[in-house]
């Protein structure tokens, strides 16, 4: 599949489960003081989360152009030194405002992967938060029972806050999060180490492709989270990774996104 192909999947997958198209909003934020660059799916429709606003639909999805090279989210000393992190990337996500939550979104996400992408079951592995006590927030019980009735609990791995409760900045909507990740190593290598010891590690075969956060509270300025009147699902989707993984590249670089600029920029420079 080329990209194209694989993005238009996606965005196809989720009308299909009644979520309205909508487009990637501008990488540079016009009326949020608290962020200067969108950073993730999510932001456009903070208001809808905070309850500021009513939502024009219950769900939608898309492709985010993000950037993450300050602040909470900043890949900045990534990017050139790894094969994963980019400056600029393409965020895919689903949204669900006050409607489905944990169980759907789960159970989506683990369709569109295995069956419409077919990555292998055998080679993915999911995160779920343990809770924090000092924040007075429990584990994620709904989450892991979810999980459960998918997939194999040794492919299930426990994490702390800063893996698995996703906050958009200081304040703002947040809330605990579940992960898939991929292992793209060799079968040699996977007999060597398991995958699962490998999750979040930042080892550069075994990679996070999708992150899916349960927005439930609001991080107040004073640092305190108020739970909203309303729970939320919010989804980001690394789209260069997925296609890496679906394109069997060991590099976000070698797929059909950057060859051709690779390739050009090489003709004009004379360089390799
Ligand atoms: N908002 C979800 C994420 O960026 O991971």
């Amino acid at each position: 599949m080329t990209s194209a192909e694989i993005r238009q999947q996606f965005l196809d997958f989720f009308k299909s489960k009644g979520h309205t198209v909508v487009p990637s909003a501008p990488i540079v934020v016009k009326n949020d003081p608290t962020l200067l660059f969108t950073n993730a799916g999510m932001n456009q429709f903070k208001d809808y989360f905070l309850g500021n606003k009513p939502a024009p639909y219950n769900r939608a999805a898309d492709t985010q152009k993000c950037l993450r090279v300050s602040g909470k989210h900043n890949d900045l000393e990534e990017v050139g030194v790894d094969t994963y992190h980019h400056t600029m990337f393409e965020m895919l996500g689903n949204w669900s405002f006050g409607d489905y939550f944990k169980k759907d979104a789960i159970a989506w996400s683990w369709e569109l992967l295995t069956e419409v992408y077919k990555l292998d079951k055998s080679r993915l592995y999911v995160t779920v938060f343990e809770g924090d006590e000092k924040e007075g927030i429990p584990a994620s019980k709904i989450a892991l029972a979810e999980w459960k009735k998918i997939i194999p609990e040794n492919q299930i791995v426990f994490g702390n806050k800063k893996d698995n409760f996703w906050e958009m900045g200081d304040t703002g909507p947040c809330g605990p999060c579940t992960e898939i990740h991929v292992d793209c190593r060799s079968e040699e290598e996977v007999a060597k180490i398991p995958g699962r010891d490998l999750v979040n590690k930042d080892h550069p075969q075994v990679i996070e492709i999708w992150n899916n956060v349960f927005i439930q509270y609001n991080r107040k300025k004073d640092g305190s989270l108020e739970p909203l009147p309303a729970t939320h699902v919010d989804t980001g989707m690394g789209f260069e990774r997925l296609v890496r993984v679906i394109q069997q590249k060991q590099s976000n670089y070698d797929t059909d996104i950057f060859t051709g600029t690779i390739a050009a920029t090489e003709k004009i420079t004379n360089k390799k």
